[in-house]
């Protein structure tokens, strides 16, 4: 009835909004990825196939706002990692060997969305099969409409390859290919069951991944998982696991799984190595987003005023980003004033006056796909109080206590012990816990995450590698009512910086963003073209 009642009103008054075809190609900024960076990617994916395999990824959908508006079309990361292809509904396949596919010997193809004049006229040019050869550059093309007639012959293959299926795909009846078919027809062709899933796959997955020497959480999940449901219970691997005695017997299982006709993890693990080093093309487009980033964190401390609300300033860091082309921020924009600012990923921002609070500020610009994650904390009214110079001097102090562990060949928790050492034994010192083992009440989050297309970007979290990009972010939150003096209630502090790991040591790529108090206080003293922005009031 919802379905009917969507098609004629899309019918009546238009066609859904918000979906733009956002393709490389004419009319388009130049500094995108090109399609050698992509055929590259591609071909490094190859390499590392098993034999006789095949990869298949699919693209994003396109997600409904309300009634017959959709968001904004953001692509899957993997998927524009490998093709540059930006709009919905397509899937690609990617052969360790030559395959023919109707007619054409070929190792990729690619199923677009096909043109459509008439949808077109409303929400933007699409690319087409011919289009994605001709700009993108892949091999081979076909309309999303032939992925139902595609005969893939699973016994052909040792194994196929793709990462965790959407679940909440909504189906368009216009459409018979969106991807809510395309992804039915993929598990038709396999031989999944609708409603069958993949739950001994995705367990083989995080055992696979993180169920080694350290996986004792990973055994308590696997054993939680299979009393719940019985068909994993009578899986004789994951009885093995689950009884393993102790770390070594679980790194020799580990070690000797079975490999796995339909593979849930090989792909996100090629990805994952593939991505957590980046491409000189890459650093170009993330230094941009980085350095407009931190450029609007030095305007809005400018121009920020206790009257302000959270909105306003999270509009003004975001006017920055598109000034300088900016096509989406990296996450939803995180500001929050005094208690506000200790709920993790505060996204509301809608305190109507800042007051003279301190302001935590988290956000990134997204430029061509690559995204920032900076975070200043500063106070309102442009002077720190005595307590909240205290707990802001010792996140600084542990974050530059995690700069020091950004070292190739170090492990990926490094700054994250290191940190939280210091802000351990700083909590003590100020008599706000009485023993270190208390602090993570206040510091309840990790320091570091990889940084690329995706926000908490794909990687191995190995060893530091070069060509590496990690946030280093330390934070305090000490929430009203916490059991500490009253006067350290509602701050809320996180410095968070985007560093680069080089063979040598290590690059601040958000470092123009103030960071010293003396520095945070200096900027804020600034005038600010906004100080003479003055607009009409509204009745
Ligand atoms: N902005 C999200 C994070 O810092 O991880
Ligand atoms: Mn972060
Ligand atoms: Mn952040």
């Amino acid at each position: 009835m919802k379905a009917l009642r969507h098609l004629c009103l899309t019918l009546l008054v238009s066609l859904p909004l918000g979906v733009t075809a956002q393709s490389a190609g004419p009319g388009k900024p130049a500094d995108f990825l090109d399609k050698e960076f992509h055929r590259q990617r591609r071909e490094a994916l190859r390499q590392k196939l098993p034999a006789h395999s095949v990869a298949v990824l699919f693209s994003n959908p396109l997600r409904n706002r309300a009634n017959d508006v959709d968001f904004h079309f953001h692509q899957h990361p993997d998927f524009y990692y490998l093709t540059g292809y930006r709009e919905p509904n397509a899937v690609l396949l990617l052969f360790s060997e030559q395959q023919v596919i109707n007619g054409v010997a070929t190792q990729e193809v690619l199923f677009a969305q096909p043109r459509n004049p008439q949808r077109e006229s409303w929400t933007g040019k699409r690319l087409g099969e011919e289009g994605v050869k001709q700009h993108l550059g892949l091999t081979h093309a076909l309309p999303a409409t032939a992925f139902a007639n595609l005969k893939l012959d699973t016994a052909a293959f040792d194994q196929i390859l793709f990462l965790e299926l959407p679940h909440d795909l909504r189906n368009d009846p216009g459409d018979k290919a969106d991807l809510y078919d395309l992804v039915a027809q993929f598990r038709q062709k396999i031989g999944l069951k609708p409603g069958q899933d993949f739950a001994h796959q995705e367990l083989y997955q995080i055992i696979r991944m993180y169920g080694g020497q350290a996986g004792d959480r990973v055994q308590q999940e696997v054993r939680r998982q299979m009393a719940a449901n019985p068909d994993l219970g009578s899986n004789v691997f994951l009885k093995s696991y689950a009884e393993a005695k102790d770390a070594s017997a679980r790194a020799a299982l580990v070690a000797n799984m079975p490999a796995e006709k339909f593979d849930l993890s090989a792909l996100e693990k090629i990805l994952a190595e593939l991505r957590e080093t980046k491409l000189p093309e890459e650093m170009k487009l993330l230094r941009k987003a980085i350095a407009m980033s931190a450029i609007g964190q030095v305007e809005v401390m400018k121009a920020m005023h206790p009257n302000m609300s959270e909105t306003e300033v999270q509009g003004i860091h975001e006017f920055v980003y598109k000034k300088y082309g900016a096509e989406y921020e990296g996450y939803p924009s995180i500001v929050g004033a005094g208690n506000n600012g200790c709920i993790l990923h505060y996204i509301d921002n809608e305190k109507p006056r800042l007051g003279n609070e301190l302001v935590l500020m988290d956000l990134g610009a997204e430029y061509h796909g690559y995204t920032a994650d900076v975070t200043r904390t500063i106070p309102a009214n442009g002077k720190f109080t005595p307590e909240q110079k205290q707990i802001y001097e010792l996140v600084y102090a542990a974050q530059e206590a995690g700069f020091k562990e950004c070292k190739v060949g170090n492990a990926f928790n490094a700054p994250n012990t290191a940190a939280q050492k210091l802000m351990a034994d700083g909590l003590v010192k100020l008599g706000i816990i009485k023993s270190p083992e208390e602090a993570r009440r206040y510091t309840m989050h990790g320091v570091s995450h990889y940084l690329g297309l995706d926000v908490h970007d794909r990687g191995t979290y190995g060893p530091f590698k070069p060509n590496t990009v990690i946030t280093v972010e330390p934070g305090i939150y000490i929430p009203e009512g916490s059991p500490c003096d009253k006067k350290w209630w509602g701050i809320g502090v996180r410095i968070e910086d985007d560093v680069l790991i080089t063979e040598n040591g290590w690059e601040n790529l958000s470092a123009a963003a103030p960071r010293t108090i003396k520095d945070i206080e200096a900027t804020m003293a600034k005038p600010s073209p906004l100080d003479n922005f003055k607009l009409p009031e509204l009745r």
